[in-house]
């Protein structure tokens, strides 16, 4: 699991779409099937997309699928991919044939089963279950990610690609992608932001299975959160901490199950900070280079 910290919301959706663009770039000869998800940390990203990155994306490589969506028409201010149409797909140049939204005001069983039958359609297996090559996950302060709640933890490993859960607090119908796609994704990409998603981002590096974005984040192939200083506040205050008094905490540092940073050629990820697990470097060390680059880049801001 990789995780790249940065000052703000808007250079971590930045730096998505170019960690994105650098993947697609990677291997020119192919189409990629990405899957993306909805909720509000997207739209930011799709915005700036539409504004900054139009031209250096190979639209014509892409075919864009959902890992979740509500069981609502299109035009409801609710809709997933209404919200990514509006934002950038009526924008962008990419294929109309290229787009293959969720039917959210079709009967959700139905679609459920029509859309797990598309994605078998159009995507490579592997393992047994469709292979995509990015995955674009959220994480909701609950820990939900896709439309998986906690206590819907059944839907990881059912047996169908996409099922119909329901939101606990509102009874909304979702469509959502379960655990074993997701998890066969060759890229799974969680983008985080906002301090109220602190403690799922300490969930996620600190736990094991015990939620539904945690679990996948610990199971799947290749993991890389992009998270924002809001989201990294348990991790700058608790490496702050370990700064005053860095020895008794750099075992426990050690023996967290902390994600490692950082890949990246863009210069924004230069934002972000790297440490390597091979080469563990001392807590306060770490603290400083991370604290440092936080609140400077935050002052800068
Ligand atoms: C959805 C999303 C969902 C989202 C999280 C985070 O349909 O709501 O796909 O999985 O990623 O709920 O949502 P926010 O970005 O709104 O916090």
């Amino acid at each position: 699991m990789k995780l790249a910290v940065f000052p703000s919301s808007i250079e971590t959706s930045r730096a998505l779409i170019l960690r994105l663009v650098e993947l697609m770039n990677e291997e020119t000869d192919r189409i990629f099937n990405i899957a993306v998800s909805g909720g509000n940390t997207p739209a930011l990203m799709f915005d700036l997309w539409a504004n900054e990155y139009l031209d250096i994306t190979p639209w014509n490589r892409m075919k864009i699928y959902w890992v979740d969506e509500r069981c609502v028409p299109p035009e409801d201010s609710d809709s997933n991919y209404g919200m990514m149409r509006n934002l950038l797909l009526g924008i962008a140049p990419i294929p109309y044939e290229n787009v293959f939204r969720i039917r959210g005001e079709a009967k959700p069983v139905k679609e459920a089963v029509r859309y797990s039958e598309l994605v078998k359609q159009q995507l490579p297996y592997r393992l047994g279950w469709p292979e995509f090559d990015i995955v674009l996950l959220g994480a909701g302060d609950d820990g939900h990610t896709s439309s998986i709640f906690p206590g819907q933890e059944n839907l990881l490993t059912s047996t169908s690609s996409y099922v119909v859960s329901i939101h606990p607090c509102n009874g909304q119908k979702r469509i959502a992608m379960t655990g074993y796609p997701i998890l066969n994704a060759r890229h799974v990409i969680f983008l985080i932001t906002g301090k109220n998603k602190a403690d799922v981002v300490e969930e996620i590096c600190n736990s094991g299975d015990t939620g539904p974005a945690a679990y996948i984040a610990h199971h799947a192939q290749n993991v890389e959160l992009f998270i924002d200083k809001g989201a990294a506040s348990w991790y700058s205050s608790f490496l702050l901490s370990c700064s005053a008094s860095h020895s008794r905490n750099l075992s426990r540092l050690m023996n967290l199950r902390l994600p490692m940073c950082i890949t990246g050629t863009s210069a924004l990820l230069n934002n972000a900070y790297d440490i390597e697990r091979e080469n563990p470097i001392s807590c306060k060390s770490l603290a400083d280079r991370i604290s440092g680059v936080l609140f400077k880049s935050s002052l800068i801001l």
